[in-house]
C-alpha cells in the first residue's frame, strides 16, 4: 500500500478524460494518435480495424460489425509526460447516448472534436449539455485542417452562439486544405509547420509575436492574413483565463488534422499540463466532500459490460476510483446491500489487452469481473465508514415496447437474459400494474435492436416485441397512485425500483390527465 505522500502524488499524476463528437468528427482517429504518443499501439489504424469489427473481442459485436457504428465504450490507459491518462471511450451513435451520459459522470475532463467543415453538429450539442451541467474543463479540437472547412473565426465564435461557452484560440491556423502551412502557436511562441521547410524545419521560432523578416513565409499571404486574425483576437478575442476554463466557461481551442497527425502531439502537451487532476467527490449519505487523497478506497460503477470475451461469458463492473488506492483482494462493502465481498478479479483497461490491475488509485478505472452483483450506480468502499456517491442521472426514455418470451418453455433464460441487460444499462425495464408485463424503454431504437440481438445470442432466448411507440413516461408520488388512473392513453407502470409512473400516448393525454387529476405531481427525469 502507498502512503500519504505516495497516494497524494499518483492521484496528481492521474488525467481522466472523454472525448465528445458527432459522429465522423474524428474521434477514433484522434484517440487512435493519442495512443500512439503513448506507446500503447504502434501503429496506426489498430483502433480502427477494432471499430470495423476486425478485433471484435464478443460476438454481440457483430451488429456493430453490421452497422459499422461502435456501441461499446471501453477505457484506455497510457502514460506521457510524467502524467498517468486514462481515455474513456463512448459510443458513436446517438441511441446510445445513455451510455456516454453515464461515462460523461466519470471524468474529470472532455475534449470536444469538431470537424472544422461542419462546425457543431447535433450530437456534439447535446453531449456538450451534458458536460457543461458537471462543470467540468473541455478542451476543443478543431479537426481536419488538412480540407478546406470554416473560417477559423466563424468557428471560434460559433461556439459561443451555439454553445454558450467563450472560446479561446491556443494556436491559429495558417492556410487550410491544400494551402495549409502551419498553425501559428500563441502560447508556445512558434510556428508548427505542416511540412518541413527547406532546412529541414518542424518549427520556426516568433519574436514579438512576429516570424523574423528574413524568413522567406513572412512575406507569405497565408501567414500575413493569420497575423492579421491574431490581431484581431488580442484586441477583441477572449481573454485566457484559467478560472474560467477549470469551471466549463470557457473552453481552450486547438486546430489541427488527426488523419495527418498534425496539432495533436501539441494538443496533448497543453493538455495534460492544463486538464485537472482528480477532484473531491459530493457524497449522497453525508454532507461532505470525499477527497481523493483520502486515505481509504471508494469507487462507483457507473458501466456494466457483459460478455465482452466470447470465450468467458463473463460482466464486468467499470468502477471509478473516488478516493483511496485500490488492491486485489481486498474486502470492499456494497452500499446498497450492506454485503461485504472480496475483490480479486480484476482488469485493468488498455487499448488492447487485459492486464491485471497492480495499483490503481482515484482517477482510475478498474473492470471488476462481476457474478450479479453490481448495478450501475453503485458504490463500494473499503472504510468502516459508509460512502454513497450521487447518484447517476436518469433518463427518460421515449420509446417503448412489450416484450414477451417467444418460447414459453424458456422463462428461465428471458428473465436471466432480461435481468441482466437491464443492471447493465442496457435498456429500462417497467411492469405493468395490471399484468405485470414487460415493457422497456430506451432512448434510441438501436437499444432494442441490441437487447434482443444478445437476448438471442447470450441467453438463448428469443424475444417478441411489440411496439408502443413514442410516450412520455411521467412518475408520480406513490401515496397519490390509484390505479383506476391508468388507461391505453396513460399506461401505469412501475420501475426497476418499484416507482410508479405514467407512460402517456402524447401530450394531450398528459394534458388530459392534468386536467382531470390536478393535484397529481408529475415529474420526470433528466
Ligand atoms: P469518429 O470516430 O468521430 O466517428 O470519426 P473517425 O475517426 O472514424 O473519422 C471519420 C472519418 O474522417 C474517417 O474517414 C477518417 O479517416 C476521417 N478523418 C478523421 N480525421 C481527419 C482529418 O484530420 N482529416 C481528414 N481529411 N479526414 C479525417 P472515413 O473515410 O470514414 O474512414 P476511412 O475508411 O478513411 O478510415
Amino acid at each position: 500500500m502507498m502512503n500519504a505522500q505516495e497516494l497524494k502524488q499518483a492521484v496528481a499524476k492521474r488525467r481522466t478524460f472523454a472525448i465528445i463528437s458527432h459522429p465522423d468528427a474524428g474521434k477514433t482517429t484522434i484517440t487512435e494518435q493519442l495512443l500512439l504518443y503513448g506507446g500503447v499501439i504502434r501503429e496506426a489504424g489498430t483502433v480502427k480495424a477494432k471499430k470495423s469489427g476486425h478485433f471484435a473481442k464478443s460476438d454481440w459485436m457483430a451488429i456493430e460489425k453490421q452497422r459499422g457504428i461502435s456501441v461499446t465504450s471501453s477505457v484506455m490507459q497510457f502514460d506521457y509526460a510524467g502524467k498517468r491518462i486514462n481515455i474513456l471511450d463512448t459510443p458513436g451513435h446517438e441511441d446510445f447516448s445513455e451510455d456516454t451520459y453515464r461515462t460523461l459522470m466519470a471524468v474529470d475532463a472532455a475534449v470536444m472534436v469538431i470537424d472544422s467543415a461542419k462546425g457543431i453538429e447535433a450530437q456534439t450539442k447535446k453531449l456538450f449539455k451534458v458536460v457543461k451541467q458537471r462543470g467540468i474543463p473541455i478542451f476543443t479540437f478543431m479537426n481536419k485542417l488538412d480540407r478546406d472547412g470554416r473560417e477559423p473565426l466563424d468557428l471560434i465564435a460559433e461556439l459561443e452562439d451555439l454553445l454558450g461557452i467563450e472560446g479561446y484560440a491556443m494556436n491559429w491556423p495558417i492556410g487550410m486544405g491544400k494551402g495549409l502551412v502551419g498553425l501559428y502557436d500563441r502560447v508556445g511562441q512558434q510556428l508548427e509547420l505542416y511540412r518541413e521547410n527547406e532546412a529541414g524545419q518542424k518549427h520556426l521560432p516568433l519574436v514579438s509575436g512576429k516570424l523574423a523578416a528574413s524568413e522567406p513565409l513572412s512575406h507569405d499571404p497565408q501567414y500575413l492574413a493569420a497575423l492579421d486574425d491574431i490581431d484581431l483576437l488580442n484586441d477583441a478575442g477572449n481573454q485566457y483565463n484559467l478560472k474560467k476554463i477549470m469551471a466549463g466557461d470557457q473552453t481552450p481551442v486547438f486546430f489541427g488534422s488527426a488523419l495527418t497527425n498534425f496539432g495533436v502531439e501539441t494538443f496533448l502537451k497543453h493538455f495534460v499540463d492544463m486538464a485537472p487532476a482528480p477532484g473531491p467527490h459530493q457524497l449522497a449519505n453525508r454532507d461532505e466532500e470525499l477527497m481523493p487523497t483520502a486515505p481509504e478506497f471508494a469507487g462507483f460503477v457507473f458501466k456494466i459490460q457483459a460478455n465482452m470475451n466470447p470465450n468467458h461469458r463473463d460482466r464486468i463492473a467499470f468502477v471509478r476510483i473516488g478516493s483511496g488506492e485500490f488492491d486485489r483482494g481486498m474486502d470492499v462493502t456494497l452500499e446498497r446491500t450492506g454485503k461485504t465481498m472480496r475483490l480479486n478479479n480484476s482488469t485493468e483497461f488498455m487499448a488492447d489487452s487485459r492486464e491485471q490491475v497492480t495499483t490503481a488509485v482515484a482517477g482510475d478505472i478498474v473492470g471488476l469481473y462481476d457474478t450479479g452483483n453490481f448495478q450501475i450506480g453503485d458504490t463500494i468502499y473499503a472504510g468502516k465508514d459508509p460512502v454513497r456517491f450521487e447518484p447517476l442521472p436518469q433518463f427518460t426514455p421515449e420509446l417503448f415496447m412489450r416484450v414477451t418470451a417467444k418460447n414459453v418453455m424458456k422463462q428461465k433464460s428471458f428473465h436471466k437474459g432480461m435481468q441482466q441487460l437491464v443492471q447493465e444499462g442496457a435498456v429500462q425495464l417497467y411492469r405493468t400494474y395490471a399484468t405485470g408485463d414487460y415493457i422497456l424503454g430506451a432512448v434510441g431504437q438501436l437499444q432494442f435492436e441490441v437487447f434482443k440481438f444478445r437476448m438471442q445470442n447470450e441467453y438463448n432466448s428469443e424475444v417478441v416485441m411489440t411496439p408502443i411507440g413514442n410516450r412520455t413516461a411521467r412518475w408520480i408520488e406513490p401515496d397519490q397512485l390509484d390505479e383506476k388512473m391508468s388507461s391505453s392513453r396513460n399506461l401505469l407502470v412501475k420501475d426497476v425500483h418499484g416507482d410508479p409512473l405514467f407512460l402517456f400516448e402524447n401530450q394531450y393525454a398528459e394534458r388530459w390527465f392534468a386536467d382531470k387529476y390536478p393535484n397529481v405531481r408529475l415529474t420526470a427525469k433528466l
